[in-house]
């Protein structure tokens, strides 16, 4: 999401107290810890205990080398040419790949579907219609048909939508003024869409007569909620007096897919769909302050009271969830698995450990906040899908405490741990407020933790950090105050297992342009003068192990000179820390979803939010800063799939 909607620190103990002082008070000495890791059989030299070394290759090093990386070329894992650095109406692509819109909002899902018409639009016609604001993507591929080359479902989420760009001549005091049906519009505009896609004669398109299609929103589809919190009472509203069914998942931002198949969605900025009040003594006073809500600017809580928290206190409680989904089951009710713990979930990237557990790495998008994994309590069975049906809801959360001589240690976030016996009645109760819990366990507030991926090829989590701009003290894990750039923590966990409770860490580039000596910007410096990028989000492993990242500065692109984008980046050997730009976005749009084809030729992007230029709420269809993709009369910019493929066919990249 485009960080305007929400960029209020709700850490504030955290925040203010974690000084760089209480950070050193460690709990083992580094050579205790460094034992630990030999005796295991691991070589501390080969895994990065130079440790801190964040501070080594200072960005004037890469200015004075600029002239060499302009004239020099150099030996990369990717086999393209760069696009450049800058911005415009429309999106470009690395020039020798294609990249083709593939589904737009409001095109039709189904047989049945109208035709989009901006300005008859119904929550309807919606309810049958590809999404607004298209952020993760996930690829699940099948069986190719009879003269196809490939066939997948893309699992997308639609995360939040803009009513002055949904809703042509949208007033200027249009927000408070949004009527119950442009409310219905909106919500049927959110949540996900599975969709089936094939390829032929080299060309994707969507098939609107697959029987996996379909449509999630908070308008009408029923969620069951699962695991520990399950029933609790403070789920339990009016409308479910059982705590376990909930209407709709929301603020769906990134993702993951589990090796059996199913689909992840991750419920990021659910505060904003909130209004109302509730007394400063409220049982839940303390809990919504947590997590800012209410935060409302879309008027959800005016015409469906259940957002209304003076009327529903307990509604905020039952989003913030990882949602499963089945997309090979169309009728299959979705599930909120409480046992990953309720925050701002970015994303929930898996891996299947080398015990056979799963773990699933998440951040908490929001200032300050917090890096989380989950452990399954049970192993996965690759041979029989259905075997995993619940193997979400047993398992250790965990978040992550960073040490400045470069490893951390994973803080189970279990009801009998330490203080949280004392301050929680469960569990269930720790994974509700799971923040408060994290605050407890003296666990270290971050530079806004977005995707966190793990690459089987090599063992190693990229870690995402965007940016904070009110960071007022540094230390070595989020190494600048006032971090307008963002950056990127490589892990190695301890003996190369995902389940350890502890790893090392690095930085491997902080962001912003190593030219411009004041953004304290660290890239190799073999790095182009288009390679670098500025606020991290969303990221993904190429089915070879490379690392692609994709930005989202907010509406601060100004600052960095270019639209948002996606650039390759190596994180190998000598070339280690040094990007290349692949695609770039038209304004106002972030880059979302990346999402590789399993044999890495083809690749999804989603063009989020086009033409979000502005102020938030000012910003409107018919002056936005781009009319992309249809640029015809009366249509507004609409975010769209995008499918890339190398124009001489093989590996993208
Ligand atoms: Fe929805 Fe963290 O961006
Ligand atoms: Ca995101």
């Amino acid at each position: 999401m485009n960080d305007q909607g929400d960029n209020r620190i709700t850490n504030l103990s955290r925040s203010q107290d974690e000084s760089f002082s209480e950070v050193c008070e460690r709990r083992f000495s580094r050579r205790a810890f460094v034992k630990t890791g030999v005796a295991a059989g691991v070589a501390a030299a080969t895994l990065g205990l130079a440790g801190c070394s964040s501070d080594k290759a200072p960005s004037e090093s890469a200015a004075q080398d600029n002239r060499w990386r302009e004239s020099n070329p150099y030996k990369s894992s990717f086999d393209f040419h760069e696009v450049e650095h800058g911005g415009d109406e429309h999106h470009h692509v690395a020039p020798d790949h294609s990249a083709e819109v593939l589904i737009r909002w409001g095109d039709p899902l189904f047989r049945n579907a109208p035709e989009f018409d901006p300005s008859a639009q119904t929550a309807e016609s919606q309810s049958l219609q590809f999404g607004y604001n298209n952020d993760y993507v996930g690829y699940l591929g099948l069986e190719p048909k009879k003269g196809q080359e490939a066939r997948a479902l893309l699992c997308v989420n639609h995360e939040y939508p803009i009513a002055g760009l949904m809703f042509p001549n949208f007033p200027k005091d249009g927000y408070e003024k949004l009527s119950a049906e442009q409310v219905a519009i909106t919500q049927a505009a959110t949540g996900n869409s599975i969709v089936e896609v094939g390829l032929k004669d080299s060309e994707w398109s969507v098939n609107t007569n697959s029987k996996y299609n379909r449509r999630i929103s908070t308008l009408d589809t029923e969620i069951e909620i699962s695991g520990p919190a399950a029933g609790h009472h403070r789920l339990k509203t009016s409308a479910d007096k059982h705590g376990r069914v909930v209407i709709g998942t929301m603020n769906n931002c990134a993702g993951g897919m589990t090796p059996w198949g199913t689909y992840l969605t991750c419920e990021e900025n659910f505060n904003n769909h909130f209004l109302g009040e509730i007394p400063d003594n409220h049982p839940e006073a303390e809990n919504h302050a947590r997590y800012n809500v209410p935060y409302d600017y879309t008027n959800w809580g005016k015409h469906d009271k259940r957002f209304d928290i003076g009327v529903e206190p307990n509604e905020p409680n039952r989003f913030g969830w990882v949602v499963e989904i089945d997309p090979l089951n169309p009728k299959s009710r979705p599930k909120k698995r409480t046992a990953l713990g309720r925050f701002k979930h970015e994303g929930g990237e898996t891996i299947v450990a080398p015990d056979g557990r799963l773990v699933v790495y998440m951040g908490d998008d929001q200032q300050f906040e917090y890096l989380y994994k989950f452990v399954s309590r049970d192993t996965v069975n690759l041979d029989r899908p259905k075997a995993n049906q619940d193997l979400l809801d047993h398992g250790t959360l965990y978040v992550a405490k960073f040490y400045d001589e470069g490893y951390l240690e994973w803080l189970p976030l279990e009801h009998g741990n330490g203080p949280l016996q004392a301050e929680f009645e469960s569990q269930a109760d720790v994974l509700i407020n799971v923040r408060k819990a994290a605050d407890l366990l003296g666990a270290t507030p971050m530079d806004r933790p977005e995707d966190v991926v793990p690459n089987k090829e090599n063992g190693k989590v990229y870690v995402m950090l965007t940016n904070n701009s009110k960071r007022k003290e540094a230390n070595n894990a989020n190494p600048r105050v006032e971090n307008y750039f963002g950056h990127i923590i490589e892990l190695t966990e301890l003996d190369n297992d995902f389940t350890s409770t502890r790893a090392y860490w690095d930085v491997m580039v902080k962001c912003g342009n190593p030219d411009v000596p004041n953004h304290q910007a660290m890239w190799n410096p073999k790095t182009s003068k288009n390679g670098w990028f500025a606020s991290p989000d969303n990221a993904v492993v190429d089915p070879s192990g490379r690392l692609w990242v994709s930005s989202d500065q907010g509406g601060k692109a100004f600052m960095s000179g270019t639209n948002d984008g996606l650039w390759a980046l190596e994180t190998e050997g000598s070339m280690r820390g040094t990007g290349k730009m692949f695609f770039r976005v038209p304004n106002g749009a972030e880059l979302c979803g990346p999402a590789f084809s399993d044999d890495g030729e083809s690749l999804f992007v989603a063009v989020q939010h086009p033409g979000d230029t502005g102020k938030p709420g000012e910003v409107r269809a018919e002056t936005a800063s781009t009319q992309w993709p249809d640029f015809a009369d009366g249509m507004p910019p609409r975010p769209s799939i995008v499918v890339i493929q190398k124009k001489a066919g093989g590996q993208v990249g």
